[in-house]
């Protein structure tokens, strides 16, 4: 009988393993400071041009088109890499507008605090969602409308000043280049306990707020990727935590209409700090949200940040030399898209058609005995443990090429991982053993990735299996454009 050769259980060194060697190879991603460094002949040609590290999106994009993936050959894969939700047509939603009114003013630059009449629009509607019977109320000056939520949290963290800003492990991958570019903040990591279902310990952070003398705290909420979200009595809790100890909390709340009730007649109810604040311009609380998830327009680029009046006049002279403000039609064109009767009927259809959505995926994933340790409670994302697997493909960033033979993209785990400064072997990062896969895209989609792991992992149980993982990647990158819907 042959032996065959069976790879060790867990890597050491990320130096063994092909798919770890390719990432370090991409442009941006090789190690600095302890571990050795490699020169890489793509990146730092450009005198005086340092590539910032790609985010998830860059790198799994163009992984993706290495293995032939293209706009054309899109539907031959499964996409549960997608940081979008589908944006096409579900059960009772209300239609999305197809054309839009350009009047001539709308082709004059927007203010860099947007366009007055959706800021309005976007205080009314927080206020009748959560405010209701509050004596301090959103007017358009806590409101300051961007493009996306990536320019908001650009804004905010180009205006946090030399402090400790605290954020926590895993979350939004963006956060790691956006905390690394302003250099004036200085960031602080907390690791969140899988054993303790990344929960945010508040009794703690009062504590390390003492302690460390952290001045900003940074987290989504609901959590991209976990999928865990803070609220009621604990959301009060944080929002009376940042009034009480006087730190400003930031709270990227993108998927606050993503909540999965138990019971139906909780269906509708969204999540925000907004319902716990009590001065609207004393209390530093800072919320992040837009079109891009809860509306399912990602494409139109208009989100906004709100608080305090003064938060608001800084993002502005943040934005004017940031990116100059939100597009001016677009702004216009949202302002019915906040009606309060328009937005319940969106809620409550994007609720029941992704919790079942939610149910479905992670129905198969339990037939496949791929049991995930925490289940999403918010958001349309699964963060999936992959170490009951057989070895190599217990590690995210060999799950994902393997997947990617198979024509599916999930998103290794690393990527929510946020380090500013990448000064870690990448097998010892907490986020080296998942893979986040998202819900995001229509049904046929979600099944379509799902027949593809469960090819993949029939292959690996089976005797012998896994000696044929681990290697044969391709790793010619034919353009370097960017798919920009990936994370
Ligand atoms: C937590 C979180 N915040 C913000 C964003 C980004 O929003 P936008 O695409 O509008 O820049 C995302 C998108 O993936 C997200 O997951």
């Amino acid at each position: 009988m042959t032996r065959h050769h069976k790879p060790a259980k867990h890597l050491k060194h990320e130096s063994e393993s092909e798919a770890h060697r390719i990432f370090r190879e991409s442009a941006g991603h090789a190690p600095k400071g302890l571990i050795p460094q490699t020169v890489n002949p793509d990146e730092e040609t450009v005198p005086g041009i340092q590539h910032p590290g790609s985010t998830g999106v860059i790198y799994c994009s163009d992984r993706a088109m290495a293995n032939g993936f293209s706009y054309a050959s899109s539907h031959e894969w499964a996409n549960l890499g997608q940081g979008a939700p589908e944006v096409g047509a579900i059960p009772d939603a209300p239609p999305k507008p197809r054309t839009i009114d350009v009047p001539e003013d709308s082709l004059e630059y927007a203010p860099t605090t947007g366009v007055k009449e959706l800021r309005e629009a976007v205080a009314n509607l927080y206020n009748h969602t959560y405010r209701q019977g509050k004596e301090s109320q959103y007017t358009y000056e806590n409101v300051c409308i961007v493009p996306g939520g990536r320019s908001g949290l650009s804004r905010v963290a180009a205006v946090i000043g030399d402090v400790y800003t605290s954020y926590q492990i895993p979350d939004y991958t963006a956060y790691d280049q956006v905390l690394g570019a302003f250099k004036r903040l200085v960031p602080v990591p907390t690791t969140l306990d899988a054993e303790d279902s990344y929960h945010l310990n508040i009794q703690q952070t009062r504590k390390d707020i003492r302690t460390q003398g952290l001045q900003v705290l940074i987290a989504s909420n609901p959590r991209n990727p976990t999928g865990q979200v803070i609220r009621d009595g604990e959301l009060k809790e944080l929002v009376d935590l940042a009034r009480d100890t006087t730190t400003t909390v930031i709270l990227d709340e993108f998927y606050s209409w993503y909540i999965y009730p138990e019971n139906d007649e909780d269906f509708g109810k969204s999540v925000s700090s907004a319902e716990f604040i009590q001065d609207v311009n004393q209390d530093p609380v800072v919320i992040v949200d837009g079109l891009t998830k809860n509306w399912r327009l990602p494409g139109w680029r208009v989100c906004w940040v709100i608080g305090p009046k003064n938060l608001v006049t800084a993002l502005s002279q943040s934005g004017s030399f940031l990116d100059g403000g939100a597009n001016h039609p677009l702004q216009l064109a949202a302002i019915p898209l906040l009606e309060p009767e328009r937005v319940k009927q969106e809620k409550l259809s994007l609720q029941k058609h992704f919790k079942a959505k939610r149910d479905h995926v992670l129905a198969r994933l339990e037939a496949l005995q791929l049991k995930v340790k925490v289940p999403p409670r918010a958001t349309f994302y699964i963060w999936l443990d992959l170490e009951d697997l057989p070895a190599p493909i217990n590690n995210g960033l060999t799950f994902f090429e393997e997947l990617l033979k198979e024509k599916t993209i999930v998103i290794p785990g690393i990527f929510f991982d946020i380090n500013p400064s990448h000064r870690r072997n990448l097998v010892d990062s907490p986020c080296h053993h998942f893979v986040r896969l998202s819900f995001g895209p229509p049904r046929e989609d979600l099944d379509k990735g799902l027949d593809a792991i469960e090819r993949v992992l029939k292959r690996a149980r089976k005797e012998g299996g896994p000696r044929h993982f681990g290697h044969g990647y391709k790793k010619s990158i034919d353009s370097p454009t960017t798919l920009t819907h990936f994370v």
